[in-house]
């Protein structure tokens, strides 16, 4: 374990009653999934009612703008799935990650957009997995399933690998040794600095962040979530955090979807 800088020390006086008692390792401490918009303030939940307010309308407008833009072969989005996306099968956009047959793995929301945007368009590839036009569209597309319920199959092919997220869950890392399970499943409605820690579930994303004052796609919460506890982040878009997304999706099953939620 690396010295703790100086500059932590606020952060680590924060977070020791954590660790001391993750250290006694609980058992997973909630019942009932609660959307993180249960733990927000009265004011951002009402940001996040309404849509003139909410600013991360302004995203799924883009999202739009992009669904309906024409590509070098005369198609756009919209050519298959309707112009305002009402052609998109809803219930299946509500159930990623799902298992690919073709490329044997799981696939979340975000895969299958560029899978579409590459093949089904033919554009050049984003180079991103977190690209800003790719996390636009996503939530342009998982807007149109807002207020159904988050319903993610893990019986089938998936099981092995909610099971490889489950363990990362929970798994110690980082120079604070700590897990997901630590702030997430034992400290729901406690504060850590200004901040009121939630479940931890992704049936807002992609999200408007007021910290950073911007859209964030799911993976980009998880590297957020990595840095504050001084554990190496991974990519966006990596098998880990792909995982990772299915077992959160799993254990928030039937959570309402809010694209875009606004979260602190
Ligand atoms: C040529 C037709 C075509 C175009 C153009 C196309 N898609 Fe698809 N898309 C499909 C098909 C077919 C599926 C069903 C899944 C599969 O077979 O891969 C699908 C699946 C999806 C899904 C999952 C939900 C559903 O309805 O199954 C999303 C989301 C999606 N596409 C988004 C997009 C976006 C965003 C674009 C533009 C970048 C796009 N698609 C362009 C044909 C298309
Ligand atoms: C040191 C405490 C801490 C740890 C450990 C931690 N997080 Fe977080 N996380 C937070 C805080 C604080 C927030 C913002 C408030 C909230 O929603 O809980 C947050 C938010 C989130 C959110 C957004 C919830 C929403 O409703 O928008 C997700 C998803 C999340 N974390 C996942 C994870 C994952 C996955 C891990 C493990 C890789 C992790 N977190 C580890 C503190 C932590």
């Amino acid at each position: 374990m690396k010295m703790i800088e100086p500059n932590n020390k606020r952060l680590m006086a924060a977070l020791l009653p954590l660790m001391l008692l993750g250290a006694l390792n609980l058992t997973h401490a909630w019942q009932d999934a609660k959307s993180g918009y249960e733990f927000m303030t009265p004011e951002s939940r009402a940001m996040q009612d309404d849509d003139f307010e909410n600013p991360g309308m302004l995203t799924v407008d883009e999202g739009q703008t992009l669904f309906i833009t024409t590509a070098k072969n005369e198609m756009t989005c919209g050519s298959c799935h309707g112009d305002d996306g009402s052609k998109l099968d809803i219930e299946r956009i509500t159930q990623y990650p799902v298992y690919s047959e073709t490329l044997k793995k799981p696939i979340t929301l975000r895969n299958q957009i560029h899978i579409c945007w590459n093949e089904r368009l033919q554009n050049p590839p984003m180079k991103k997995y977190n690209d800003p036009r790719a996390i636009a569209l996503e939530t342009f597309v998982r807007h149109q399933a807002h207020g159904k319920p988050v319903n993610v199959d893990i019986d089938g092919p998936l099981k092995p690998y909610y099971e490889a997220g489950k363990a990362f869950y929970n798994r110690r890392a980082g120079q604070l040794d700590m897990a997901c399970t630590h702030c997430h499943s034992y400290f729901p409605g406690s504060k850590l600095r200004a901040q009121t820690l939630s479940q931890g579930h992704s049936n807002g994303f992609p999200t408007y962040r007021l910290a950073n004052s911007k859209v964030n796609g799911l993976h980009e919460r998880f590297r957020q979530c990595q840095h504050q506890f001084r554990a190496k982040a991974l990519k966006a878009g990596s098998d880990d955090y792909v995982n990772l997304e299915l077992y959160i999706n799993a254990i928030g099953k039937g959570l309402e979807i809010e694209t875009p939620a606004v979260r602190y």
